[in-house]
Formats: structure tokens, sequence, C-alpha cells
């Protein structure tokens, strides 16, 4: 936590608003997968076996003889003694029940092409793909890493090393070359699969030579497999260590390769996700509990069904991408929609003409992209036939009761419940959101936690606060999908997520999410957004000290101080407060210099809003910057009293310049 506890209470009560209500049609509630209101009873009465009916929706090669171990918590461990394969689960079941020519993934390229895979032959093609990679020299428990644009490949590649257990490691596209290599160094991984480029709005991008520019950073030799995405449109060249996929899938064609029966807990996947320190934290999720966690949830939250057509609009380089793009629906047989490029190409309806098109029975998106389809205003999806949907979500941050309403009406035509759903990389799926045949919705108010949970809004000392009082949000029990700690940092694992209200003495964890939130009586839940030095920009998380890391390393800048500050369409934007060094001039070119800095280091989403050259920086007594007070500046809220900072005077020049740009 980055503010002293008293003060962050204060701001998170800032943060609340009021609330109205919504009830799902009866036509909805009728055909919900689940829809007794009995289910959060029976879940709270008989946990945790209750979560063996999450591992039901697993096919095993062998039975788990435990449902939970709790011997190393808060390293839990779920469904143990199991054995099963992911891959085997996400298509040749479905293939040997007879569902073989029901279609695995619509995909649709920016320019407009599409692509159709059966379960057939998305099998047929990751087996090839897995056969590749054992000749590549890909063994069991190696970290295969996959820095792929929104392309089938990707999926396939998952699920390829899925097949032979060989745990994946996402690092999305836009992510710079310098992240791809942070990862694959973490990981030790020594295979990497890309592409030459991806489409967006209209143009070709290359992705190889910044794939090879990360490659160069890396510290093993890489063996590399190359997907040719852009044809003619970008001609490029294979270095050494480096294959065409398709050669080398052809070469493979037809092969078989069994499924490799995996432990419950052997790890699946890793994927990396940003922190309070500059270093990525590479969460590790296993293949029982978070397989099984993702189904479920996909089942009784989104609702699916294999015969529904389902849309999540995510990348597959976020864990959002992972549960519920590829394992969660393609366990449950589902017919998953992927599209390549952005919302406004070629123009602004190009979301809802994939609904139409594919006649999208379940829609999952961010809210910031009901933010900017709110603004883009009503004649976009007006145009277009969306009386497919019955159902629509939203994750990665909080939607705001208008753009809720808004997304309610103008998308779901008053017809569809929404469910926001709150989760992180870490929790591997859905915790806290309504099922959506059970409950009321609340705009503004993800839910309770889910069946099964013990979700707490508690006060810096670990008493649970009054309803309606801004606290922090923990979990006080373990679930089949949570991490199970980060990758060879066990003792980061065990301070970030679990020391600040645990009694060792009692042998009670609780999970801490680094999320403030309120309660209502009725057991909704309102996130109010992190507690830490995590800021949210367009449903992305991002670590303010990698951006803070970036920009101190352009010459010339002494010191820097990254904060979040409110944006109508991101959530949040980054801003920057820089001090320069003497004999450097602050001004456009230092500016270009930073954000190119911070674009190399990160990516293009940690772009700042503003950079805020300054003499020096607000801070306390003792010698701490003022972070709070950078935020309300960014975001133009009331600052209080600044009696207490050793340099006062500092703030009103900060505030001309932040509004004057
Ligand atoms: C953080 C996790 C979950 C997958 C995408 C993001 C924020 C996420 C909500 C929501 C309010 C939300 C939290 C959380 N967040 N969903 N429905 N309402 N806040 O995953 O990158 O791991 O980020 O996103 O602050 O801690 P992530």
């Amino acid at each position: 936590m980055s503010d002293e506890p008293e003060e962050q209470d204060v701001r998170l009560e800032a943060r609340l608003t009021e609330q109205d209500t919504f009830e799902p049609s009866e036509e909805f509630v009728e055909q919900a997968n689940v829809s007794d209101p009995s289910i959060y009873e029976e879940f709270e009465d008989e946990w945790p076996e209750c979560w063996e009916q999450a591992a039901d929706f697993l096919e095993w090669e062998s039975e788990y003889d435990e449902v939970l171990l709790e011997d190393d918590a808060p390293t839990y461990q779920w469904f143990a003694g199991g054995e099963l394969n992911a891959s085997y689960n996400c298509l040749d079941r479905h293939v040997e029940d007879g569902r073989g020519d029901a279609v695995a993934i619509e995909w649709e390229g920016e320019p407009g092409e599409s692509r159709t895979y059966t379960y057939s032959e998305l099998l047929a093609e990751v087996e090839a793909l897995a056969a590749t990679l054992r000749e590549l020299g890909v063994e069991e428990d190696d970290v295969v890493t996959m820095y792929m644009p929104m392309i089938v490949e990707l999926p396939i590649a998952m699920l390829a090393c899925a097949r032979i257990g060989a745990p994946h490691s996402v690092v999305f596209a836009g992510f710079s070359a310098e992240a791809l290599a942070t990862r694959m160094n973490d990981a030790d991984s020594e295979y990497l699969l890309t592409a030459d480029g991806y489409y967006r709005r209209g143009d070709a991008l290359d992705h190889l030579s910044k794939t090879d520019e990360g490659l160069a950073d890396v510290d093993r030799e890489t063996t590399t497999v190359v997907v040719d995405r852009l044809g003619d449109e970008l001609e490029h060249e294979l270095g050494e260590g480096q294959y065409d996929y398709d050669e080398l899938v052809a070469e493979h064609e037809g092969e078989s390769v069994e499924p490799v029966p995996r432990d419950a807990e052997d790890m699946l996947f890793l994927m990396y996700t940003s922190g309070t320190t500059g270093k990525p934290k590479g969460v590790k999720h296993t293949t029982a509990g978070y397989l099984a966690y993702a189904a479920w949830t996909s089942h009784a939250v989104l609702d699916l069904e294999p015969e529904d057509t389902y849309w999540c609009s995510a990348d597959i380089g976020w864990i959002t991408g992972h549960s519920y793009i590829v394992y969660g629906p393609l366990t449950l047989g589902t017919t998953t929609v992927m599209y390549e490029g952005t919302p406004d190409y070629p123009e602004k309806d190009r979301f809802w003409q994939i609904v139409e098109d594919y006649e999208v029975d379940v829609f999952y998106t961010a809210p910031t992209a009901v933010r900017a389809f709110m603004k883009w205003g009503t004649e976009y999806p007006e145009k277009r036939d969306l009386s497919s949907l019955r159902l629509l979500g939203t994750v990665g941050e909080p939607i705001n009761p208008r753009a809720w309403k808004w997304y309610y009406k103008h998308i779901g035509g008053e017809e569809c419940p929404i469910v926001d759903t709150w989760w992180q990389t870490e929790t591997g799926g859905h915790m806290i959101t309504t099922l959506p045949g059970v409950c009321d919705m609340k705009p503004g108010a993800a839910g309770p936690g889910l069946p099964g949970h013990d979700v707490r809004i508690v006060d810096a000392k670990g008493e649970e606060v009054e309803s309606g009082r801004a606290g922090y949000l923990t979990v006080q029990k373990p679930w089949p999908g949570m991490l199970r700690t980060l990758y060879r940092n066990d003792e980061r694992f065990l301070n970030e997520y679990w020391i600040e209200y645990s009694d060792p003495e009692a042998d009670e964890w609780v999970y801490f999410p680094e999320d403030g939130a309120k309660v209502d009586d009725d057991g909704y839940i309102t996130v109010l957004g992190r507690v830490d030095d995590v800021i949210n920009v367009a449903g992305h998380r991002l670590g303010t000290m990698e951006v803070e890391s970036a920009t101190v390393g352009v010459e010339g800048v002494a010191e820097a101080a990254v904060v979040g500050g409110d944006h109508d369409l991101k959530g949040e934007a980054v801003y920057i407060y820089a001090i320069v060094e003497d004999g450097r001039e602050p001004g456009e070119d230092l500016e270009a210099e930073i954000v190119e800095a911070i674009v190399d280091g990160i990516g293009p989403i940690a772009k700042p809003e503003q950079i805020i050259f300054t003499p020096e920086l607000p801070k306390t007594r003792s010698g701490k910057i003022m972070r709070r007070l950078l935020e309300d500046i960014a975001s133009g809220t009331d600052i209080g009293n600044t009696s207490t900072l050793r340099n006062p005077e500092v703030v009103e020049d900060i505030q001309e310049q932040v509004s004057d740009d």
C-alpha cells in the first residue's frame, strides 16, 4: 500500500456512488445454466467439496484423491492426485463425443477475411504443432513463450504446449522487445512462437523486427517459430534458429500426438503481470484447478453452452483471453470468436458487424470499450442486428453506472443481463459478480462473491468494516483457480498476497488482491480501484514503478513520479512528474525522448497522457513523495490541505501546468 492507512480510507470513501437495480428477464432465467439461488447456501455448506462441481466439467485421466489439500498453505493444492491433460479437455473429448464438426474457433482478420476451425480441424493442427515442437526439442516442463498477435496460431500454440506438458508464457504482442526479453529470461525460456506481423487500422505492422530486437537480449540460445501472417504485404527473412510455422506444421500434418497426462498441480502456464516493483511477476497457474475454475465460471457466469457462439473481445495476451477465449469456452465445447483488430476499423460499427455476422449469443468486453462506443454514438449499433445477444459482460476495471446503462440499453436492448466481473490475473477466473440467472444487477457494483467464496471488506487492522464504508478487499477462502506461486519467487508470493492480515498461528490465510472496495447490506460489492502503485489504463494493469524506471533511464531526468489520473475513456491515464537535471532543457525534445523510452521499455499502452516538468516533487516532512496529491492534481480533483508538506509552494506551479495542457 502506497499511503498511510487512514489517508487511504478517506480517499476510498470519496469514490462511492449511488446505485439502482435491474432484474434479469424471465426468459433469460428460464434458460440459464444456473438459476437456483440455493447454490450460494449449498456451496457454503458443502465447502470445499462444492468445487467437485467444477472438476466435473473436466475429463480426468485418473481421478483425484482430495478436493483440497491445505498442508502447504497458502500454496493450496486442488484435486491432488488427479491426472489430466488440458488440450485433451479442450479438443479430443469433444471429437470423441461426436462434436468434431462443431465450430471451435471463428476467426476474423482486421482486413475482413475469416477462418473457421472445427474441433476436429483444431485438434489436427494442434497435434501437428505439438509434433513440431517436440522435434525442435521442447520437453515436458520447458517454458515456451508466445509473442503473437490475435491469430488462430496463438491458441493452437497454447494447446500444443498443453498437449506435451510444456507450460506456456504468452507475452502480449503490444509489449516492447525489452518486455519480451525480460519475461523470457525470467522464465529461462528457450523457445518462442511469434509472427511476422499483423494488421492494425489497415496497416501491416512489422512484429518480427521487434521480436528479433528482444531475442538479442535473451541470455540463452533460442529456437523461434514464425507464423507468416502478412504474406506479400511485408517480406521477412528468417535468421538463425528461426523456422517458418507453415513449413514445419506441413511436415507433421496428420501425425498424432498423445496428450501427456499431467498432474493436477503441474503448471499449465505462466502469465507475467505488473506489480508494485519494476519487475513483472510470473503468476503460476496449474492444470486442474485453473481449468476447472475457468470452465465452471464460463458455465455459471457467462452462461455458455456448447451450442453458443461467444465472443470475448480481449487479447489472448492477457488473462481474460486465456480463461475466456481459450480455456473456458473450449473446455465447454462452445464456439469462440477471435478478432484481430480494433473496434473502429474500417468503421466504428466493426464489433456490431461481428456480432451480426456470427450471431453472437454472449459478448464480453471491457468498460473502456463501452465508454468509447458511448462516445461514438448509438448510430453504430443501430445499423446492425444485435438480436442474437443473450448476455453481456464486462471485465478489467469498474464500469460507471452511466456506461453500464448505455451498454444495457443500446447493445443489450434492455433484455440481456450484464455481468460485471471482478477478478485478476492471479485469481484465474471470475470472483465477484452476479450469477446472471439468479441475481439482480446494480450498475456500478460488481455483485456478491461467487458461490464458495468468502469475500470481506476490512480496515487496515483486518477488521471487517461496516457496510457502505470503504475498505480493503480480501478473499478469505482458497478457490481452485488461484495462483499457486510467483514463478521462482515463493517469497514475493507470500509477501505480496498473504502477509497483510494473515495470522500464521491460526493457520488462516487471507488473500489480499490490493483493491479497495465497499459492500452494501445486500452483499453487493463495489470495487473502488487499486490501493497499491499499480494503475489501470484502459483495463490494462501497469506498474507505476515500471514507467518510472523507464523515465529516469532517459539522460537528463533526475527524478520522476508516475501516477494514474482519471480519464474519460481509459479510466485511468499515466501522468509523469519529472525533475530535470541542471543543464538539460525541459521541453518537447525531452518529452519525446521520455515517450520513446517508455514505448521501448514497456509498450505503447504505457504512453503518458501528460509529462509535467517540475523543479521539485511535493514531499512529506519525512521526505516521502506525496503520490496521492499528484494523483488528485492529475485528476483535477480537490487536493485539500497541503500544509503538512515540506514544500507546499511547488503544488500551485504543478497544478497550473497540468490544467494548461
Ligand atoms: C485488476 C486486475 C481480470 C482480468 C483483466 C484484468 C481491476 C478487474 C474489475 C471489475 C473493478 C476490476 C482490479 C483488479 N479489475 N475487473 N469488474 N471492477 N475493477 O486483470 O490485469 O490482473 O488486473 O483489475 O483492480 O485488481 P489484471
